[in-house]
């Protein structure tokens, strides 16, 4: 069924946050994909502590901090590096299906935004680079209410922005602890289960699991 929005998360749904370390492993050695899911789960956790807090950052400064840690954890002291693995989050890798599903979803009608803890410039060139810029309608990024996701604040922009029931937009993320703050929200969510990963969040269950985007046009 078509809906009127489609709302994507953007980090791990629309574009490959492993895709930065992925490009500088040969650099990196057999610690790669470790240091790279470090990143990433530093960067979450520091997205939410700073919410609970009160004490925001937005997301770019919270990319640097967490890959900082992880390069001093995994004792990798290597300036050139770490501005190389910085760089790349600006011109990450979409998934193969991305461009063509969303283009399909707006040649059928509906209106497609990304709803991201991303900053706004980093949200922008991201789209720039994997050249969605005219098929995504809206980049909302969290910056405007200083919380990150699941603060219910976040997912708000998208109703009151462009005046919506909740019920009336699906939500697609790769993130199941997303997908359970937009399921509270009141959201119809989709979650993108790229790796197969159990269910979580009993009490706040995705309308719809997929592998991958793809299912959006079969459904
Ligand atoms: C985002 C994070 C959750 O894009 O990946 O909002």
């Amino acid at each position: 069924m078509l809906h009127a929005a489609y709302i994507f998360d953007a980090y791990g749904t629309l574009f490959d946050v492993h895709a930065a370390v992925r490009k500088q492993a040969g650099r990196i050695g057999p610690d790669a994909q470790r240091l790279s899911e470090i990143w990433r789960a530093k960067q979450l956790e520091y997205s939410w502590v700073r919410t609970l807090m009160g004490a925001y950052q937005d997301f770019w400064a919270l990319t640097e901090q967490s890959l900082d840690f992880s390069l001093a954890l995994m004792k990798i002291d290597d300036p050139k590096l770490r501005s190389d693995l910085l760089a790349a989050y600006w011109t990450l890798d979409c998934y193969p299906e991305v461009p063509h599903v969303l283009k399909a979803l707006k040649a059928a009608g509906a209106r497609l935004a990304i709803l991201s803890n991303g900053s706004p410039a980093m949200l922008a060139a991201a789209v720039k680079s994997a050249a969605l810029e005219n098929v995504i309608d809206e980049i909302f990024s969290v910056d405007p209410v200083r919380r990150f996701k699941t603060d219910p604040q976040v997912y708000d922009l998208v109703a009151t922005g462009w005046r919506l029931y909740p019920d009336a937009v699906s939500f697609q993320s790769s993130n199941r602890w997303d997908i359970a703050g937009a399921a509270k929200f009141g959201f119809r969510t989709v979650w993108i289960n790229r790796h197969s990963q159990p269910d979580e969040y009993a009490d706040f269950p995705p309308r719809l699991i997929l592998p991958s985007l793809e299912g959006l046009l079969a459904g």
